[in-house]
């Protein structure tokens, strides 16, 4: 079976990521709060998947353009978001075909694990961001992918294999798993300025609706944020 097929396990992530746990309880809230207010202002959706932040994102007045390179996953987001949102195929292990200074925030939710080297699209975010403009990166967390690896080589930056399991469906993933130090240099070295990361708890609903996840997400944290900026003087 092939690895990361979304385009063949697109409808299963997505039903599952509308009201799960994870996703819709942890997640998104703090993507969404980390992005502050969008109001007006043109955001970037980098690996948008089938459009949830976008649609919450749209709701709070933003102009949306969503990117992602699975065709299955961008036809779910067209399906929930028709013309609101401008949405296109795009690899961002390229470059990007976007102008310099096309938007005010960037939002990378869950997608940067995919990627290898970090540097092409954080170098993209950058060049499409105004100075002073805010990228939000959700990924998972060092702790967590330490874990899964069986604890072998906190310092390595390695592939991982993965299985989920979503609506009766068996997901082959494979991601890079990387440490905490490997990420922050890498946003540096973009020439982002860090404001703040965080490991937050999952929304207190997610108590009673899902309490095996709830024990899980408040005591081992399984994404990690980050809210940095483009400087205005580079
Ligand atoms: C875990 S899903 C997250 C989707 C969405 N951001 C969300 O949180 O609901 C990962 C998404 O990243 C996309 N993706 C993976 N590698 C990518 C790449 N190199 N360029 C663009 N999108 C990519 C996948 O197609 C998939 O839609």
């Amino acid at each position: 079976m092939d690895k990361n097929d979304y385009d063949r396990f697109a409808r299963a992530y997505s039903d599952d990521a509308e009201h799960n746990a994870f996703n819709a309880l942890y997640e998104r809230p703090e993507s969404l709060r980390l992005m502050g207010d969008v109001a007006g202002l043109r955001v970037l959706d980098a690996g948008c998947g089938s459009g949830a932040h976008a649609a919450a994102l749209l709701a709070r007045g933003a102009i949306v353009t969503g990117i992602d390179k699975s065709s299955g996953m961008l036809a779910l987001a067209r399906e929930r978001l028709g013309s609101a949102a401008t949405l296109f195929e795009a690899d961002l292990a390229a470059p990007l075909r976007f102008a310099d200074g096309a938007f005010d925030r960037v939002l990378a939710a869950l997608v940067l694990h995919y990627i290898e080297d970090w540097s092409v699209p954080l170098r993209e975010f950058r060049r499409v961001l105004v100075p002073g403009g805010k990228l939000v990166i959700s990924t998972h967390h060092p702790f967590c992918d330490h874990v899964l690896a069986g604890s072998r080589d906190y310092f390595g930056t390695f592939l991982l294999d993965d299985r989920w399991e979503k609506g009766g469906e068996i997901m082959e993933m494979r991601y890079w798993r990387r440490p905490l130090h490997a990420m922050t240099a890498a946003l540096s070295a973009a020439g982002f300025t860090i404001d703040t990361i965080t490991e937050p708890l999952p929304l207190p609903e997610a108590r009673e609706r899902f309490p095996a996840d709830y024990r899980l997400l408040s005591t081992q944290p399984q994404f990690l944020f980050f809210a940095v900026h483009r400087p205005d003087a580079d």
